[in-house]
């Protein structure tokens, strides 16, 4: 077994680099790491947050989509992108062709962060220091599932998979390798669509949304051919 210094994201870490798992041993692990995450209190948002909100899908998904945290519907069901959102990113899927790849999907946050504002809860950008505290997930989830290919929706997940030079809107489309995945990218985040102030500027993002997705696609087909 080697012990190899690796970076990733915005911390460096001691990882053990041995014989490439099965993908049972990784289903295991993941399972495992799943379990062990619904009592996470590696930071405060876990006492006001529902549930842990861990990523789903299975070991093996050729992709994987990291969001920011799980919303207001995700932190009652327990499960990604089952809200608005959610329903947004997956008509981007669809037409982008992605509908029916198997997808990994979780969010670099796993707790959902929130304030009341009357009756409704309210949701709150996390700090740097829970997104370092949740990054032990991200990596556990990334080392099982080895997707081929990652993507970033917004500007929390890509610090949290690229660190915090890389901006939306200028590397949007690029392709990066980190540590932990050979072929990441960054698109917006679904929520920047749902709060797009008119119906035009709204189609607009969408369309570039989609078109993120379809080079994703194609990165895809790349990866196997
Ligand atoms: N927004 C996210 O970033 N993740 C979710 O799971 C839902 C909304």
């Amino acid at each position: 077994m080697v012990t190899a210094t690796r970076a990733f994201g915005a911390c460096d870490r001691e990882t053990d680099v041995g014989d490439a798992l099965s993908e049972k041993t990784r289903q295991r692990l993941l399972t495992l790491r799943r379990r062990e995450a619904r009592a996470c209190q590696r930071c405060d948002l876990w006492t006001r947050a529902t549930q842990t909100v861990f990523g789903e899908g299975d070991v093996g998904a050729r992709l994987m989509l990291v969001g920011e945290q799980p919303g207001d519907a995700e932190d009652v069901e327990g499960q990604p992108f089952v809200g608005p959102a959610g329903r947004l990113l997956h008509q981007a899927l669809a037409a982008a062709g992605l509908g029916r790849v198997p997808t990994y999907v979780t969010n670099a946050v796993k707790h959902f962060k929130w304030e009341p504002r009357g009756k409704r809860r309210i949701h709150v950008k996390p700090n740097t220091a829970e997104l370092m505290a949740c990054q032990y997930w991200l990596e556990q989830e990334l080392e099982a599932v080895q997707p081929s290919v990652v993507v970033a929706l917004g500007a929390t997940a890509a610090r949290a998979l690229l660190g915090s030079a890389v901006r939306v809107l200028k590397d949007r489309g690029k392709w990066f390798e980190t540590a932990l995945a050979k072929a990441v990218t960054v698109t917006v985040h679904p929520s920047s669509i749902l709060r797009a102030p008119d119906r035009e500027s709204r189609d607009r993002a969408m369309a570039e949304f989609v078109r993120d997705l379809e080079r994703v696609a194609k990165r895809l087909k790349k990866s196997t051919s």
